[in-house]
């Protein structure tokens, strides 16, 4: 038996790689996007939300996908094809609650997302524009779900839609023309169904898939930032690799698989046990049919509205409040430049830096609380309070930001293992 150097030609599998990769550069892309791509070695329990929210677009796409085989997008039908789908058809009711959850599961990873990235300042430069694209993810995804919500043709649907829909007309000159092209109709009605379908499962997936692919090429055209907010590509060793970074590939392929199997065990106790989450996720008026001449007693978007709808309710004037609704999305988007801190992670900055972002969380949590519930005089001075600190928070920045002293940032992130 031989024991020098293997003189063996590559065998098929290898001969069929380099085949592709001359055509098509696979193994380069791998490299250079996974075994070879870098991140930071000091990544946390936040920064599982990134891979989780693609997980639940997956789930989204492949359970919509299904769903759209037997949902009947009419209004003279759409109402009995859920409950079909809901009763008859086998795994109907797991596939409907696992699209109906993962709405709800969507908007939670990627608020915690959201919220990872106000700690470390992970919107500043360079990656200002890696936070507009998610932005813009986001808005996308309220659309997605806004759309979405109207095709169970319940009563929260139709009646969730049809004051959504007349906010637009709150708009001067423009606004009731505006409202009537959005409806295509006087009020919601199969048109409306129609068009939202249409906008639903094919218009705004498209558009949220190629705004994560954009994402993503955008976070490795800088990469990640971390929790000490730090710049790892600073200190590189001679072989140019940052001394701070190790491959995406086994390490954080491995961090991130403990996360979604931890997340889907969770996905499906709520699955199974609690769907409707007691009216949160599923409202209990959403099990009637859409009556157009019975409005219900209380109208109440679901839960990742309802911070926006609080602001809106907060306001007396419809107008002002329209305005003040949409001036609390458009302000996040200019986050990276209100930001004037000299650092960027919440670990180093001054101890108002941080009661402020506690107070932002408490405000948007406060606000998705009274939103929910029914009009109240406690509610509407509540919801006053926390819509000023929440603006306090976003309009003071340029101010706040720079007061009080930050702490020196170490100049290599801080990492144990453990
Ligand atoms: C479908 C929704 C989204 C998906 C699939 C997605 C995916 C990802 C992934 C995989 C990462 C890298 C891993 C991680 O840092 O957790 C990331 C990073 C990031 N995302 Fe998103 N994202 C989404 C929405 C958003 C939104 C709505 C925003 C902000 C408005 C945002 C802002 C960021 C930022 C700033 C980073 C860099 C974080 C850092 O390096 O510290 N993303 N995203």
């Amino acid at each position: 038996m031989s024991t020098g150097p293997s003189t063996q030609a590559p065998g098929r599998m290898a001969r069929f790689g380099e085949w592709i990769d001359e055509r098509l550069p696979v193994s380069s892309f791998w490299k250079a996007h996974v075994s070879e791509y870098y991140a930071p070695k000091n990544f946390n329990f936040w920064y599982y939300f990134g891979s989780l929210a693609m997980l639940v677009l997956v789930i989204q796409i492949v359970t919509g996908i299904f769903l759209t085989m037997n949902y009947k997008p009419s209004a003279a039908e759409a109402f009995a094809s859920v409950e079909y789908i809901m009763r008859d058809v086998e795994w109907g009711w797991l596939i409907r609650y696992m699209h109906s959850t993962g709405a709800s599961a969507f908007f939670i990873v990627v608020y915690l997302h959201m919220f990872r990235a106000m700690m470390y300042g992970s919107y500043r430069k360079p990656r200002e524009l890696l936070w507009v694209i998610g932005m813009a993810i986001y808005l996308v995804l309220m659309a997605e779900a806004f759309m979405g919500y109207l095709l169970p043709w319940g009563q929260m649907s139709y009646w969730g839609a049809q004051v959504i829909v007349s906010l637009f007309g709150a708009i001067p000159v423009v606004g009731e023309g505006l409202a009537e092209w959005i409806r295509g109709d006087y009020f919601i009605s199969d048109i409306t169904l129609n068009r939202f379908f249409a906008f639903h499962v094919i218009a705004l997936p498209l558009i949220l898939l190629l705004l994560v692919v954009v994402h993503l090429a955008a976070l490795h055209e800088v990469g990640s930032n971390n929790p000490d907010g730090i710049e790892i590509k600073k200190n590189k060793g001679p072989d140019g690799v940052p001394l701070d970074g190790i491959p995406f590939h086994p390490y954080y392929t491995v961090k991130d698989l403990v996360g979604t199997v931890v997340f889907l065990g969770v996905f499906f106790l709520v699955v199974f046990f609690a769907p409707e989450m007691n009216g949160l996720f599923l409202e209990h008026a959403n099990f009637e049919p859409a009556d157009r001449l019975k409005t219900p007693e209380h109208i109440a978007p679901v839960w990742y509205f309802t911070p926006f709808y609080a602001i809106l309710r907060a306001v007396p004037d419809k107008l002002f409040g329209v305005i003040l609704m949409g001036l609390a999305i458009a302000l996040l988007f200019l986050l990276p430049w209100l930001d004037r801190s000299p650092v960027k992670s919440i670990r180093y900055r001054s101890p108002i830096a941080k009661l402020m972002l506690g107070l932002f969380a408490l405000s948007f949590i406060g606000l998705g609380y009274f939103g929910l519930q029914p009009v109240t005089t406690v509610g509407t001075i509540a919801s006053r309070l926390f819509t000023f600190v929440y603006f306090a928070f976003l309009l003071g920045m340029p101010w706040w930001s720079r007061l009080g002293t930050a702490k020196q940032e170490p100049e290599r992130v801080t990492y144990e293992s453990h």
